[in-house]
């Protein structure tokens, strides 16, 4: 009895990794359908779940204890053993392919790629203080393994390969989700914390808002950000669909306050005497050209790249492109301790929810971000990335 309820759970988790898989890619395929398979999502993973305790049930009806008992279930039902045994091997499946993409990012990452040191802030004075998130907050703190206590700045050295001689500093901040449920006083202390680490350069990879109509709230406090070689930023899907139906857009606030925006274009930064491209694109939900602006630029030029969505790394031609800056994914927002993210708005799935991935010459980041909208994070710390790049000749 006890062997087939653990082979029942081990067949349900596969199945959740299937049906995962397939919301994943319907998720990267439009922002309209993120925030459904999101919510689709949770119902999701109950469902196998269901399913099992429902066939348990009729067994149970139909055959009493016997069949339990004696295990010989998998015999009597062969389309209900075919089910249990497609995710009992969609599970080990799913866990090798994820063992091989951990080994082979570390293969290619570990020479590149040094953590050097983390600080962290103590989120829990910042937390809802009005019913009903008061309460949802102190509810979901209860659950383990939940990670919305602590914002972590880590800093990380990065060696490139590249034709120009290039060592500079810049933060990368992402998936802020300002929302006014949530202290001030958080995006205050974040503003405090990266403007510590004294950077030439601060890129945000969109996802700024949570609510549209906060847009007034966000700048005297975002307006306090200072880099020696200025602010960079390109949207969200959060972002460009608030544009779409509010006058006041997150872009004009942005670029009054003097960020500079990104959207398919290049520009040119002259950091400590050396000179380097930094590009942004909001694609695949703005059309630009790119493409056609990074093939305009030498070869040997060195670019980081802004991209809400990770998957651009395999949508645009990498020629020059050194480093690429993303988030969007949260990390997966919640991970199942020792199995991982399962939904993650990836083509990808897992291989893009967060980290360093090297394709061919160029570097990704995938930040889990600082966004605080949600009181759960399953295993997904909130992050800040301070990163020093050394690009010798
Ligand atoms: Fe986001």
């Amino acid at each position: 009895m006890i062997i087939l309820i653990i082979i029942l759970i081990i067949s349900s988790i596969g199945w959740l990794y299937i049906l995962c898989r397939l919301l994943n890619r319907v998720a990267a395929m439009s922002d309209k359908l993120i925030s459904l398979t999101l919510f689709g999502g949770i119902f999701l993973l109950f469902t196998p779940f269901l399913f099992y305790f429902w066939f348990l049930k009729l067994k149970v009806f139909t055959s009493g204890f016997y069949f339990l008992n004696s295990g010989e279930i998998l015999n009597q039902s062969p389309l209900s053993s075919v089910f249990i045994l497609i995710g009992f091997f969609a599970f080990a499946g799913e866990l090798i392919r994820r063992k091989i993409i951990e080994k082979l990012k570390k293969k290619s990452i570990g020479k590149i790629c040094r953590l050097q040191s983390t600080k962290n802030v103590d989120c829990s004075n910042f937390f809802p203080k009005k019913a009903p998130w008061k309460y949802i907050y102190k509810i979901a703190l209860l659950i383990p393994g939940n990670k919305i206590r602590k914002l972590f700045l880590h800093n990380h050295k990065i060696h490139l390969q590249g034709k120009v001689n290039c060592q500079i500093r810049i933060v990368h901040i992402t998936d802020v989700h300002f929302v006014e449920r949530i202290s001030g006083e958080y995006y205050e202390k974040m503003v405090a914390t990266v403007n510590e680490c004294n950077a030439d350069m601060i890129l945000f990879t969109g996802d700024f808002l949570q609510n549209s109509d906060a847009v007034s709230k966000l700048k005297p406090i975002f307006s306090k950000l200072k880099a020696k070689s200025g602010i960079y930023f390109v949207c969200g899907n959060h972002d460009i669909w608030h544009k779409k139906i509010h006058e006041k857009t997150t872009v004009e606030m942005l670029e009054k306050i003097g960020f500079v925006h990104l959207n398919g274009i290049i520009e040119k930064v002259q950091i400590n005497g050396d000179k380097i491209y930094v590009a942004g694109t909001e694609q695949p939900w703005i059309k630009d050209n790119i493409a056609g602006n990074l093939a305009a630029i030498p070869d040997d030029s060195f670019v980081i790249l802004l991209s809400h969505t990770p998957d651009n790394i395999h949508r645009i031609p990498l020629r020059n492109i050194k480093l690429i800056l993303s988030g969007h994914t949260h990390g997966g927002q919640n991970a199942l301790p020792g199995l991982g993210p399962l939904i993650i708005p990836s083509k990808y799935g897992s291989a893009h929810a967060s980290g360093y991935v090297k394709v061919k010459n160029s570097l990704l980041y995938i930040s889990r971000g600082v966004a605080l909208h949600h009181p759960l994070r399953i295993m997904c710390p909130l992050e800040l990335a301070c990163i020093d790049i050394d690009s010798i000749k």
